[in-house]
């Protein structure tokens, strides 16, 4: 009941406060893919494509650098065919800035293998996504799949960790084995089955805006009523003590 009521609250919130980002499906689009027609299968391997592009570029970028290097790159090669017909040197020229240009070049080997082995259809499941594709580690797979796909993967990153260290007073070193590997299973838990894609950005956008690292807006949470680290004004210890 309380998990429900939990799931709802975020989700109130996310319809009303997302970021927008050129990725994500249109502000004020309740549901994930069911208000009007599901997604074909074509539909949803593009969005599938997306989402990779977006979240590789997310990994160590901040959103607001992401977004023009995202539109250039969806410019330059809009579907996984084009990308994998492109030639390196263009891919790092495009990718130029972004810094880190492994990435770049996994994403490129990654659409050619998506290519050859799946006619450029990205596995659907994270388990499939994580042990076809090199590359693509379990936060990605999580994010293609739940936000993609809508299939109900959880996803873990550094905001994932801080919201629900403090909304479940979970102690310890937040990089250590296995406290992620305990919010790996929160995350499975906590997770809306009906709209997992959406939940899962709800969660990193609080992280972003409200349950930030130094001083979280406790008061402006939607789920502040649910939250063990609110609950005890733990919020800023848990901080102090755990350097988020
Ligand atoms: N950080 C990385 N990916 C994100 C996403 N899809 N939404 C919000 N924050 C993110």
């Amino acid at each position: 009941v309380e998990i429900n009521s939990l799931r709802k609250a975020l989700l109130d919130w996310y319809d009303g406060h997302q970021r927008e980002m050129p990725w994500r499906t249109p502000c004020g689009s309740k549901a994930q893919t069911s208000s009007v027609l599901p997604p074909s299968e074509k539909e949803a391997a593009q969005r599938a494509y997306e989402v990779w592009v977006s979240e590789v570029m997310l990994q160590q970028t901040q959103v607001a650098t992401v977004i023009p290097y995202y539109k250039r790159w969806l410019q330059n090669w809009p579907t996984i065919h084009d990308l994998a017909k492109a030639h390196p040197e263009d891919v790092n020229k495009v990718w130029s800035g972004l810094g880190y240009y492994s990435r770049a070049r996994r994403l490129h080997e990654g659409s050619q293998l998506v290519v050859r082995k799946f006619e450029g259809i990205l596995p659907r499941d994270a388990k499939s996504l994580e042990k076809e594709v090199p590359g693509i580690g379990p936060y990605t797979a999580g994010a293609i799949a739940s936000i993609a796909y809508n299939l109900p993967a959880p996803l873990v990153d550094g905001n994932v960790v801080r919201v629900l260290s403090r909304l479940r007073a979970v102690a310890g070193d937040p990089k250590g084995k296995d406290v992620i590997s305990l919010h790996w299973s929160l995350a499975k838990d906590i997770l809306d089955p009906d709209r997992p894609g959406h939940f899962n950005q709800a969660l990193m956008d609080l992280g972003a805006t409200v349950c930030t690292p130094q001083t979280p807006d406790c008061v402006a949470c939607p789920i502040k009523e649910f939250c063990r680290a609110n609950a005890e004004q733990r919020a800023q210890i848990l901080l102090a003590k755990q350097k988020f």
